[in-house]
This record gives structure tokens, sequence and C-alpha cells, in this order.
């Protein structure tokens, strides 16, 4: 009895801590049992269909409501396996005063990112708009804006080396005439400045993937054209460019019957091709006829990439339409995104995830 009562003393003794062990090992074992065996939900979700096909599911971010607003959040990180910085990682928001950065929104974005299991693209390197007032009314010559871009460069992809899986090095580059977009860069340094970018950025992070991406070129068009001459001529050139983005900012009912065979001329190039900003704009008020019509555009422009060898995702330009740039830029036009402002999953969003879904 007495050595009964002893054991019964030590395991009195070690209960609680064998309970808190056993409690420990559950709370973990429940919070990564999505990552481990994802279950119908999880496999249902627009990042579960993508993670099944190895692709990414990406969507623009912006630092306010990823801070303020808990309902944005949480639809992000269940839907999307991939973000893009909406704002916080333009010249603008990253070095308003020379050699000054301020990191903390595109630095909140990568470690959410992280705790998320999403991949980041960045955005952007090299653009003609969102540059702080000190670069653009400089008056710097040639040689000092090439000093002033390669810092920029390598100072921004190698804080974020390892953490990026690509990058949108040059935005926006062409008119569309397929001509060359006058720009500071362009027009101080000629076209060579996207080449010198790419090879700036592919020192600072080997691994990243850097892409040319652009607006209007989702068509088979002369700024396609321009595009697709450039990146053959880079290619040869042995310039480490990986990638070409097509924005895809379109109006329902216009997903360009081109696309898919224009993105695959770039992907038979050898390069990877992304949807990168897809939105679809609606005339406001949205008709029900219009939503339907949205939901069969973007399961169309998903399938236009997700058909074409090297298709690396399709990342929308926001979560819902509560902060979509749209109606900002585009008077009378809204409803772009495939959660409403309330964040019910709107037509859109099925047909997005109808899309990604290969058994759809
Ligand atoms: O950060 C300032 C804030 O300090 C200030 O108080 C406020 C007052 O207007 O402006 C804030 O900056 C705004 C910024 O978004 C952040 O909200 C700029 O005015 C506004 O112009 C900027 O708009 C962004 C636009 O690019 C220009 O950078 C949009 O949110 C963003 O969706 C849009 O994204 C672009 C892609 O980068 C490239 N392709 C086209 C796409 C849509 O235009």
């Amino acid at each position: 009895m007495p050595h009964a009562s002893a054991t019964h003393r030590r395991h009195s003794l070690f209960r609680p801590l064998l309970l808190a062990v056993a409690g420990a090992l559950v709370a973990t074992a429940t919070l990564t049992l999505p990552h481990l065996t994802p279950d119908a939900s999880a496999a249902t979700t627009l990042r579960g269909y993508a993670d099944g096909r190895g692709v990414k599911i990406g969507a623009a971010v912006g630092d306010g409501p990823l801070t303020s607003d808990g309902s944005y959040a949480s639809v992000l990180d269940r839907e999307f396996n991939s973000v893009t910085a909406e704002n916080a990682m333009k010249w603008d928001a990253l070095e308003p005063s020379r050699g000054n950065y301020n990191w903390a929104a595109a630095d909140r974005l990568v470690s959410h990112a992280a705790a998320h299991h999403q991949g980041v693209r960045g955005h952007t390197l090299v653009w003609y708009s969102q540059l702080p007032s000190w670069l653009k009314n400089g008056g710097f010559s040639a040689s000092q804006l090439n000093t002033i871009l390669k810092n920029h460069i390598d100072t921004t992809v190698g804080r974020y080396k390892g953490k990026i899986y690509a990058w949108d090095v040059v935005n926006e580059a062409f008119n569309e005439d397929g001509s060359m977009r006058g720009s500071l860069w362009q027009d101080k340094l000629g076209t060579g400045y996207i080449a010198n970018a790419l090879r700036w950025a592919h020192a600072a992070d080997p691994a990243a993937k850097l892409y040319i991406n652009d607006y209007n070129t989702e068509a088979d068009n002369a700024k396609s054209d321009a595009l697709y001459a450039l990146a053959k001529q880079l290619l040869a050139q042995g310039v480490p460019l990986h990638g070409i983005g097509f924005q895809s900012h379109f109006t329902v009912g216009q997903v360009p019957s081109s696309m898919k065979a224009n993105l695959k001329r770039f992907s038979d190039l050898g390069l990877e091709v992304s949807v990168t900003e897809l939105d679809i704009r609606i005339p406001m008020p949205a008709s029900s006829a219009e939503l339907a019509q949205q939901s069969t555009d973007y399961k169309t422009a998903t399938e236009n990439c997700l058909g074409v060898p090297r298709c690396a995702g399709v990342t929308v330009w926001g979560v819902s339409d509560r902060y979509s740039w749209v109606p900002g830029t585009f008077s009378g036009y809204g409803a772009a995104l495939p959660y409403t402002e309330s964040y019910a999953a709107k037509p859109a969003y099925t047909g997005l995830s109808n899309g990604l879904n290969p058994n759809a």
C-alpha cells in the first residue's frame, strides 16, 4: 500500500506536467493540421486549389487594411498563398528622402506572409510613377541616376533576399503604340536601363524570378509585340529576365480573346508568365447579369494563364471591393474584386475558384 500511495503521489505530482505536455501537443497538432493534411475545406479554398496545381494565387495587400481590418486579414490568409505590396514597396514609399528608407510597411507584409505560409511578389523597382520628389526633381545626370538606381535595387532586393520569390523589376515601360514610354529612366538612360536593372536585381538575389510587368499587353497588339521583341532581345543578350507580368485590369465582358495565345508566345520563349494585377470593373450599379459575366471573366482570365506552360500564377489587385483602387480612378466603375465590401464571396469568387480547380 505505501508503495501504491507513493506511486499515486508520484502520479499526482507529474499529472499537471503530463497534462500540460499533452495539451501542448494537441494544440500544436491542431494548429498545424491544416498544413499537414489539408481537409476538404482547405482544398476548396483558392489557395487549396492553387497549392494542388503548384501555382500561386495572390492578392495585392494594402498596409492600412492589413493592420486595421481583421476580416480582411482572415480572408487574405484563408484564400491566398501569395501577396504583393499594393504600394509599400514603391520608390516613394520606400525611399522618401535620399538614402533614408522606410521599411516599416514592407517589412510588416513580408513577416505577415511568412507567418501565413504565403510567398511575396515584390512590386516594383523601376517605374515612371510614384517617384519621390527628391528623385523626380533632382536634376541628376545620367551617371548619377545610374548610381541612384543601382543603390536602390541593391538595397531593396538585398534586404528581402530569399524572402521574395519574384520581383516586378520594371513596370509599365511601354506606350500603347509599342514605343518606349518617356520617363526619368528612359529619357536620361535610354532603354539600356532595363537590362541594367535586371542585372543588378539578379546580383542582389540570384534566386528571385525577375519580371517585366505591364498593362494592356494581355492581347496580341502593338504594345505586346514591342514587349515580346524586347524580351527576345534581352534573352538573346543573356540578361536575367525570367518572367512577364500581365497586369490584367479588365472591364467586364472584355477579356481579350487573344490572351491565351499571347501569353503562350512569351512562355514559348522559356519565360514564366503571370497574371499580376487582375481586376474586372463593372459600371455601377452592377446588375446580376454583369456580376455573372464578371464571374465568367475571372474564370477565363485565370484559365488563360494556367492553360499556358510556365504560368506561375494569378494575383488579384485587392481582396475586397472595400479597398479597390478602381472607383477612385475610373469614375462610375467599381465592384471589380472577388469579395464585396462586407466580405461576401461574389460570383467572381466562384469564377476564380473554378478557374483554379482543374475539376470544375
Ligand atoms: O500614402 C499616401 C498618404 O500618405 C496620403 O495621405 C494619401 C492621400 O491621397 O495618399 C496616399 O498615397 C496613395 C497611395 O495609393 C496609398 O494609398 C496615393 O495617393 C495613390 O495614388 C496610390 O494609388 C495607388 C496607385 O497604384 C499609384 O501608386 C493604388 O493604391 C494602387 O492600387 C495602384 O496600383 C497600380 C500598380 O502599382 C501598377 N499597375 C496599375 C495599378 C493600378 O493603378
